[in-house]
């Protein structure tokens, strides 16, 4: 189902997801919203609005996707019900770069389903991005959802790729300056004032240089 979903159905998840931080509380309502530009999330359900017993999340700008809040209720798991759903999340999908953060013993699950490890607990589903053109016209912007998956990618282009999920999250709840550059849809450099601990000082910033080649360097 592609968001925002009824009241109904809109309550069912909310309660199946309950066990979620507030962080992610704000991302789930700020996705089933589906007011953000850009930013287009479907959410997978198995059950009824009486009694969902599963999901999964996809959260899409362009051809860049996050996938998240897999989650099956106890009483339901072991059956295989997480992986019908996740082939059901990905199908259709092979033209498109999704990304997900997960405990690395469940690498084996996404793996499944197409996922490749980008480093512990890091996956990606699909090509890599396309190498930019050193001509590229590169549009500075301010940070706002639809930014959010451009943003775990360029985690995951860094020498040691790292989910951004989260901290960009933190980024877009409490930092109204920070910014990104966005060249043929990849972010190619940021700022923020208190950036997503990449372990540089603050304010952070990172940056996607272009070699001769046009390749990420
Ligand atoms: C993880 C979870 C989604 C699995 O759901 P499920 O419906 O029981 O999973 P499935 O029955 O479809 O199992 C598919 C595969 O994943 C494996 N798997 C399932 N749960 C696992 C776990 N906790 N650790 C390691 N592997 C697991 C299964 O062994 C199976 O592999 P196999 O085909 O080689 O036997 C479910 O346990 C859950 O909701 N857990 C709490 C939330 C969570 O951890 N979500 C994932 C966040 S990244």
């Amino acid at each position: 189902m592609l968001a925002p979903l009824s009241p109904t159905w809109t309550q069912a998840l909310r309660r199946l997801l309950r066990h979620k931080g507030e962080l992610w509380q704000w991302q789930i309502g700020e996705c089933l919203s589906q007011t953000h530009p850009g930013l287009e999330s479907h959410f997978y359900l198995v059950g009824s609005p009486e009694q969902l017993w599963a999901n999964v999340c996809v959260s899409l700008s362009g051809q860049v996707g996050i996938l998240g809040h897999v989650y099956v209720d106890p009483s339901r798991r072991g059956q295989g019900l997480a992986r019908a759903l996740l082939q059901q999340a990905v199908e259709g999908r092979d033209q498109q770069r999704l990304y997900l953060g997960c405990r690395p013993e469940l690498e084996p699950l996404y793996a499944q389903v197409g996922f490749t490890r980008l480093s512990s607990g890091f996956m990606r589903r699909g090509q890599q991005p396309p190498p930019l053109s050193p001509h590229s016209r590169i549009e500075r912007q301010s940070l706002t959802w639809r930014h959010w998956p451009l943003l775990v990618e360029w985690g995951a282009g860094q020498s040691e790729p790292k989910c951004l999920e989260g901290p960009v999250l933190t980024m877009l709840r409490t930092d109204p300056q920070a910014w990104v550059e966005v060249a043929d849809g990849q972010v190619v450099n940021w700022s923020a004032a208190q950036g997503p601990g990449l372990g540089g000082a603050s304010p952070e910033s990172g940056r996607l240089t272009h070699n001769s080649k046009g390749t990420r360097s």
